[in-house]
């Protein structure tokens, strides 16, 4: 199974001058460089995980907002960010039982819960060796500061909160908004508000709106995953319907639903199989819900631009992060 949805990433770097889309190639080469060398279990679980593919949109962000003139430090913070992102996913698919992941088997899958929490290990781990090695590369590259480590490894506490935080409220069919918007801000939006800072300082006004601009596309992008996990098609999203129902996760879709057919409420979400959790997606799909929280996503992109107009990125750069997050709504269209 291939996604065939149209790729943010793709559409911008086609479109970006030179610049950009030889810095994603130079992070790629981080990245298989990275997972390399780990030996045929660690090595192989990990060199998997990157080979399945994945849309980097976090390190694009990194490298947009860092912006053209920023120097090495910037790749590297894209790196380790991707290498944060990967480890979660890693981890994620032991803790939500998942099959599939862009398409293929899950490390879970393939080498089991053992193999796959040491492979999100190692890649957390050389996440941040990525970051903080300068590597004596060139006379201009910094190491990292202290602030860039504070902030991958606050984003990295924000997914394990927000990761249990979703396991707390698990089969919950009661569960509120506001506890639901906390889970998505703590396990998506907060990567990538990092993504959106790391690359490079600037003055605090310029950070606080990229802040807000990272929030809003992070939050709206995981309104539409959600959305997907209850429309599909499975093509597209490389994971079959319902997948998060199975796990008990109740989502932005399943909430409003509920206001509109009171009797979800009553799912044993524990009872459910393939089956059964397609059938809940299409009572789900029947109140219109899916159609609501596409709505409040792209309200939250249109949010996250004008915090962008106030953030002082101007250029390609502003016109490039502009497309991403038209990007992260057009991909779920
Ligand atoms: C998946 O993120 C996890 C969520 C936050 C929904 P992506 O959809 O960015 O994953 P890949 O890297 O492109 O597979
Ligand atoms: C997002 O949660 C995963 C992380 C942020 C680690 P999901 O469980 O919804 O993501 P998918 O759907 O498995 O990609
Ligand atoms: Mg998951
Ligand atoms: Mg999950």
């Amino acid at each position: 199974m291939t996604r065939s949805s149209p790729e943010p990433v793709t559409a911008v770097t086609d479109l970006a001058s030179a610049w950009l889309p030889a810095r994603m190639t130079e992070v790629e080469r981080r990245l298989g460089e990275t997972v390399a060398g780990w030996g045929p279990e660690l090595g192989g679980d990990t060199g998997e995980t990157l080979a399945a593919g994945g849309k980097r949109m976090r390190p694009l962000l990194v490298l947009l907002c860092a912006g053209r003139s920023a120097g090495l430090e910037a790749i590297r913070a894209a790196t380790a960010i991707e290498l944060v992102h990967m480890a979660t996913l890693v981890h994620d698919d032991v803790l939500d039982d998942a099959p599939l992941r862009r398409g293929v088997p899950t490390v879970y899958a393939n080498s089991g819960r053992r193999r796959a929490v040491a492979a999100g290990d190692l890649l957390f781990s050389r996440a941040f060796a990525v970051l903080a090695d300068d590597g004596g590369e060139d006379g201009e590259s910094r190491p990292a500061t202290d602030r860039q480590v504070e902030l991958l490894a606050h984003a990295s506490v924000a997914l394990a909160r927000g990761e249990l935080a979703q396991r707390r409220d698990a089969y919950d069919t009661g569960v509120s908004i506001e506890r639901y918007q906390l889970r998505c801000e703590l396990k998506t939006a907060a990567l990538f508000e990092c993504a959106c800072v790391i690359g490079a300082s600037r003055s605090a006004a310029e950070e606080a709106a990229l802040l807000d601009f990272g929030r809003a596309i992070g939050l709206a992008f995981q309104l539409l995953d959600d959305v997907l996990d209850v429309v599909g098609p499975p093509e597209r999203t490389g994971k079959a319907r319902g997948t998060d129902l199975l796990d008990g996760t109740v989502t932005l879709p399943f909430i409003l639903a509920r206001d509109a057919d009171p009797s979800l409420r009553e799912t044993d979400l524990r009872a459910l199989d393939a089956a059964t959790a397609e059938q809940v997606c299409d009572r789900i799909a029947a109140t219109g819900a899916p159609e609501r929280v596409r709505g409040e996503a792209r309200d939250r992109v249109e949010r996250a631009k004008q915090a962008l107009r106030a953030s002082g990125v101007g250029g390609e750069e502003l016109q490039m992060l502009e497309l991403v997050a038209d990007g992260v709504v057009e991909r779920y269209s």
